[in-house]
């Protein structure tokens, strides 16, 4: 369907909800129940088929009406970095979940589910655990990192990015050189996914990633490392295809994603899409970019294991694009989410919509 007439079909679904006239309008439904099910909200459409709809949130932005109003379209989020490390443990032994806590307070209060983010994590590190040369020194700090934060929000998050993006970007046959695998060696993905588990027995454990979205080199060797972990026992539950994308760089076809999120469900892990968005700086088009939110929605769709997508934020105006990618012509803008910098809907809201309705 052109995207053209994916507008005209999402205006029409919500005009008939406005005016009351469309059975359902108005009632969050997640019991995948067609004849219940509802439209109105991102969320929504989504819960009708037992999906999530996520968005990474930022709490710098609460106090914009029209931010908070546009975090109701979701019945999922991450916080975009204030469960980082540098913000939660800045000094040693010090922790801080303020503003961690502000983000579940306002999910809680809305029937909003939260996934963590992150545990361990090469970036966004406080210096001192860079500091670190001490191999037991640094076992112990990230354990200790683990077990403080995943009891903090115990009960009140429904998954965990435990460890994010150990492979290399440059060569996907090698664990990416950190602190963490120079110190400690691969162990240290086994060891902070058992902390997690023992910190929380109940919830989702996750490896998140990026570049590893579809078939290929990196994704046959996060598949791989899933695979042993699973068959050595150690806990974990799902992976992260981050699928952050760009109109002008190759990307994995839909159907290279839905068979590697086939794949990994065959290994009977749940996987998440968690932090897409699509830069369409340098030539690419709203529609381009509509419809490659509605085929990825749709991949996830189509297989039982995925459970969720997130969008790396809510506006155009917020997105981390606008201050990392400098390959932008002067006057152009990565624009990679489904509202733009004034919260109206783009072509992108009408893509993942019309996928969502054709469950
Ligand atoms: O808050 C300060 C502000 O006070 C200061 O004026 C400004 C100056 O640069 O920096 C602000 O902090 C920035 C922060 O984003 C909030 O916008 C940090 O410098 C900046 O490093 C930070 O970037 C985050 C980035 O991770 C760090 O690598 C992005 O927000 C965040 O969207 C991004 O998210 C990551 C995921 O966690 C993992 N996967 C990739 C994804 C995109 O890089």
């Amino acid at each position: 369907m052109l995207p053209k007439q994916l507008r005209q079909r999402v205006t029409n679904a919500l005009l008939a909800c406005a005016l009351g006239g469309l059975a359902g309008c108005g009632k969050p439904s997640d019991n995948g129940d067609a004849a219940t099910c509802t439209t109105a909200t991102l969320g929504q459409a989504a819960a009708c088929s037992g999906r999530l709809l996520g968005t990474a949130l930022a709490t710098a932005h609460f106090s914009e009406e029209s931010y908070m109003s546009r975090a109701l379209e979701f019945n999922y989020v991450t916080p975009e970095n204030e469960m980082k490390w540098e913000h939660t443990e800045p000094t040693r032994d010090q922790f801080s979940f303020d503003l961690g806590d502000q983000i579940v307070d306002f999910a809680n209060q809305n029937g909003i589910r939260v996934k963590g983010h992150t545990l361990v994590w090469h970036n966004q590190l406080p210096s001192w655990v860079g500091a670190i040369s001490d191999p037991d020194d640094l076992r112990a700090a990230m354990l200790d990192h683990i077990t403080t934060e995943v009891e903090h929000f115990r009960g009140k998050v429904a998954a965990w990015d435990v460890v994010n993006e150990a492979w290399d970007p440059n060569d996907p046959t090698l664990l990416r050189d950190s602190v963490f695998s120079e110190l400690l060696g691969p162990a240290f993905i086994d060891d902070a996914f058992t902390a997690a588990r023992a910190a929380d027995p109940d919830v989702k454990l996750y490896y998140n990633d990026y570049g590893a979205d579809g078939l290929g080199a990196k994704s046959d060797s996060i598949y791989d490392m899933v695979a042993d972990m699973k068959t050595r026992g150690i806990p974990i539950d799902g992976v992260g295809l981050q699928m952050h994308w760009r109109s002008s760089a190759a990307r994995p076809s839909a159907s290279d994603v839905a068979a590697n999120i086939q794949r990994l469900g065959a290994l009977g892990l749940e996987v998440v899409i968690s932090e897409m968005d699509v830069d369409i700086c340098n030539g690419g088009t709203l529609d381009e970019q509509a419809a490659m939110f509605h085929d990825v929605v749709a991949a996830c769709l189509s297989q039982p294991a995925c459970k969720a997508v997130t969008f790396w934020g809510i506006t155009d105006k917020y997105s981390w694009l606008n201050y990392f990618d400098t390959s932008c012509a002067d006057g152009d803008t990565p624009r990679p989410l489904l509202f733009d910098d004034d919260y109206q809907r783009k072509p992108a809201y009408a893509g993942v919509l019309d996928a969502l309705a054709r469950r």
